[in-house]
């Protein structure tokens, strides 16, 4: 297939061709941060899975290698699924990763088994060896086919532990292993944490995070001044949901903070396209990054014809919120050696139906940072309880944002960005916030990034994602960054305390023909404190 390069990505993680998903095994190893991934080889549809590999110094320019991992034994000769890497004593990394042993049952037999470096003085960790003790676990009866995703190792009393994705019907469970080498693993008579009624848990993620500071932990630390974080992928709803709470060793179990909730309903990383995601503790700079894949909203005939599918998101830096209540997500700061062309504005005030273009970058591949300051609460529109009877509490800021687009004025808001913005506005991807005042003293506040308009092309899905940032804008100030490059726009509100991830396909608005503007459609007046865009330059990409 000829690889068609409207839509691909200029800073975001991506191979040259084929079909990617879940980001694999993150982990920094003697200067070298090292990304693995699902990828088939063989074209831009899921399937054939590998262990695709990329290695980098910086986080942003990747170099590939072979793949890592690929289907060749009979523990994964149909497919080398999803898994984690754990760095063990004198430096010796080993991946945990889920081979398909047979097609059937659906999606696939699964069991565990690991692989290690061939050579450990090689600091690209080229060749990796699959030890033919393998499969080290295997599913029972009723797992066969829920059984996957081995996440990073800790250790408790000695041992080695780590835990695995399942469900029992809709029970989704987090089972959780136990190894004196790293070779034998029995399980434990408990699971690490579980919960009713929402389905399978892909891709488990465990790990501390201090109360006392924004840098990363180890995840073999297990006490402390540390809460732990568990995140599992709910594929029934395609977002990566967390809790906050307590390693519990004595139990050695896993009990989310009292208010948390588990599921869907509770706390996300992103509000929109951002699945599959896996940490790790960067030692180098003492912190815990984040990767996440974002799947096209295309269809598929359309990424066919296209020869690829599937991005990497920008690695975020993760960290505990100073209330402890949930977690702070941020571009990594490499990310910020992408920055050339540079505009600025303050002061700009924003009146009810302006829309103001920000020029002298190109607007489709950019690193914009606004600060909006707000004339104060009194006008805010009404927040409207019946919503909160019609709409379920998992879509609920998703569907306002549906019925509250850029269109509908409001009294503070909608504001922000109009992104990916054709020349007379027949497309733009708008990324916002809306404010409201509710029957209690507590303000909401929403924000929405909007596919609706981004595209003239119906075929595509065109989601209105939202989340509602926990702020109390007592200084009157809201931060929004967004991150555009081609076709995703990734938005971090107030300093990453809510993000979202949308994936567009402009037909108008692509490269040097997309615009970027501010606008206010409500009746309060708006000042833009200020404002920093960068044009993004091209890192090298595999
Ligand atoms: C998540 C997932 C994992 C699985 C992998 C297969 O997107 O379904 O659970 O290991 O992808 O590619």
């Amino acid at each position: 297939t000829e690889i068609s390069e409207d839509h691909r990505t200029g800073y975001h993680f991506q191979p040259k061709q084929n079909w990617i998903n879940d980001p694999n095994a993150p982990m920094f190893y003697k200067g070298i941060y090292h990304l693995f991934y699902q990828y088939n080889p063989k074209g831009s549809v899921w399937g054939n899975i590998v262990w695709a590999h990329s290695i980098s110094q910086d986080l942003v320019n990747w170099t590939p290698l072979d793949p890592a991992i690929e289907p060749s034994e009979s523990f994964d000769q149909f497919g080398c699924w999803s898994g984690s890497a754990t760095v063990l004593p004198d430096e010796k990394p080993v991946i945990l990763y889920t081979g398909i042993i047979n097609e059937d049952p659906k999606p696939g037999y699964q069991v565990q088994n690991y692989a290690i470096p061939e050579n450990y003085s090689d600091p690209f960790l080229t060749k990796w060896i699959k030890p033919s003790d393998n499969p080290i676990l295997k599913p029972t009866k009723e797992t066969v086919s829920a059984f996957r995703d081995p996440s990073t190792a800790w250790k408790l009393n000695g041992e080695w532990e780590m835990t695995i994705g399942s469900k029992v019907d809709k029970l989704g469970i987090s089972y959780l292993y136990r190894s004196p080498d790293f070779i034998n693993w029995t399980l434990v008579d408990h699971p690490l944490h579980q919960k009713e009624n929402v389905g399978m848990w892909e891709c488990p993620d465990f790990y501390p995070v201090s109360t006392t500071s924004d840098k990363g932990l180890d995840t073999t630390v297990i006490d402390g001044d540390i809460k732990h974080v568990f995140k599992v992928s709910l594929d029934l709803t395609r977002f990566d949901c967390y809790t906050i709470g307590k390693y519990d060793t004595n139990q050695d179990k896993y009990i989310p903070d009292e208010g948390m909730i588990d599921g869907w309903a509770g706390l996300r990383y992103d509000w929109g396209n951002f699945y599959a995601s896996k940490s790790f503790f960067d030692p180098s700079k003492s912190r815990r990054i984040i990767w996440g894949w974002a799947n096209e909203s295309c269809n598929q005939d359309e990424y066919v014809r296209k020869g690829w599918a599937g991005i990497q998101l920008i690695p975020r830096t993760v960290w505990l919120d100073p209330s402890g209540k949930q977690l702070l997500l941020w571009p990594i700061a490499e990310l910020e050696t992408l920055r050339d062309q540079n505009v600025q504005l303050s002061n700009l005030v924003l009146k009810q139906g302006d829309k103001v273009e920000v020029e002298g970058i190109t607007a489709a591949q950019a690193d914009v940072d606004v600060v909006f300051t707000i004339p104060g609460l009194d006008k805010a529109e009404t927040y409207d309880t019946k919503w909160d009877e019609i709409f379920p509490t998992e879509t609920l800021a998703e569907n306002i944002c549906q019925i509250m687009g850029t269109t509908v004025q409001g009294g503070l808001g909608p504001f922000g960005l109009l992104t990916l913005t054709s020349k007379d506005f027949e497309e733009y991807t708008p990324v916002f916030f809306r404010v409201f005042n509710t029957p209690n003293t507590k303000r909401k506040v929403l924000m929405c990034s909007d596919a609706m308009p981004s595209t003239l092309n119906n075929q595509e899905y065109k989601p209105s994602f939202g989340g509602f940032v926990d702020v109390d804008l007592a200084d009157n100030k809201i931060s929004l960054r967004s991150l555009i490059d081609h076709s995703v726009v990734e938005s971090f509100a107030a300093g990453g305390k809510t993000i979202i991830t949308s994936r567009v396909y402009p037909t108008l608005a692509l490269g040097n023909n997309a615009h970027l503007h501010l606008f206010n459609n409500g009746t309060e007046t708006i000042t833009i404190e200020s404002l920093n865009a960068w044009s993004m330059k091209k890192p090298q990409m595999n």
